[in-house]
């Protein structure tokens, strides 16, 4: 499975590649209002640091807007990503890039018919969203088990990136679900390191060491 990580931080995303937890990044219009730089500085030092696909999103709500952004957004580099909303008009962006070698990421993904749809018209990546669907009471990860069942019955190629991700479990899950990457939140990925009974045997090896050499 591939790691992505779900943010626009750059303290976060070298933290994490030092880690090599990095394989790509994902953004979304909220991640990038959370940082103090200008969009376009961050999206350029991203590309520059990550050697995997970053996802950038557009804007635009109408499939030319979405193009032309896209084509603007390509300038930050070969490893950008253009993420698309799941819209008629997203789907007509999706098409039209891909026939100009653009990858695109279709996102906010609430159902298997919509990710039927995303594959259809050429995405590369596909994105439900499963906390988001769990936190209206709908099981986020019965969808990735279905996208994945319809993506074998097709032969689709487009990679499915469990989103919306809120805990280590999500993760875990994701994982045994076959999704090909989950991008995570930072703080997902600390908590996926921790384990009280790691630390706890940390503890106990240096104190039994400490011992031995009579300290
Ligand atoms: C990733 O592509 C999505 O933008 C992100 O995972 C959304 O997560 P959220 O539902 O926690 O905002």
């Amino acid at each position: 499975m591939q790691f992505f990580i779900d943010t626009a931080n750059l303290t976060e995303i070298k933290a994490a590649m030092e880690m090599g937890l990095v394989d790509g990044v994902t953004t979304n219009p909220s991640l990038m209002s959370k940082e103090a730089d200008d969009w376009r500085d961050i999206a350029g030092q991203i590309c520059k640091l990550v050697p995997g696909p970053v996802s950038l999103e557009v804007i635009a709500l109408d499939a030319e807007g979405m193009v032309r952004e896209a084509k603007e957004l390509m300038q930050f580099g070969p490893n950008v990503v253009v993420k698309v909303p799941m819209t008629a008009e997203g789907l007509k962006a999706v098409r039209i890039l891909k026939s100009k070698d653009i990858e695109t990421n279709v996102t906010l993904v609430f159902s298997a018919a919509q990710a039927l749809l995303a594959a259809k018209a050429g995405a590369a990546y596909v994105s439900p969203f499963l906390g988001r669907l769990d936190d209206v009471g709908q099981d986020g990860m019965e969808l990735v088990h279905q996208i994945m069942g319809i993506y074998a019955n097709y032969g689709f190629s487009t990679r499915i990136i469990a989103a919306s991700i809120r805990s280590p479990l999500h993760v875990l899950d994701a994982a045994m679900a076959g999704a090909h990457i989950a991008t995570v939140p930072f703080k997902i990925l600390k908590q996926l390191i921790d384990h009280p009974l790691t630390d706890k045997g940390i503890a106990a090896f240096l104190k039994d060491w400490e011992k031995k050499a009579g300290k």
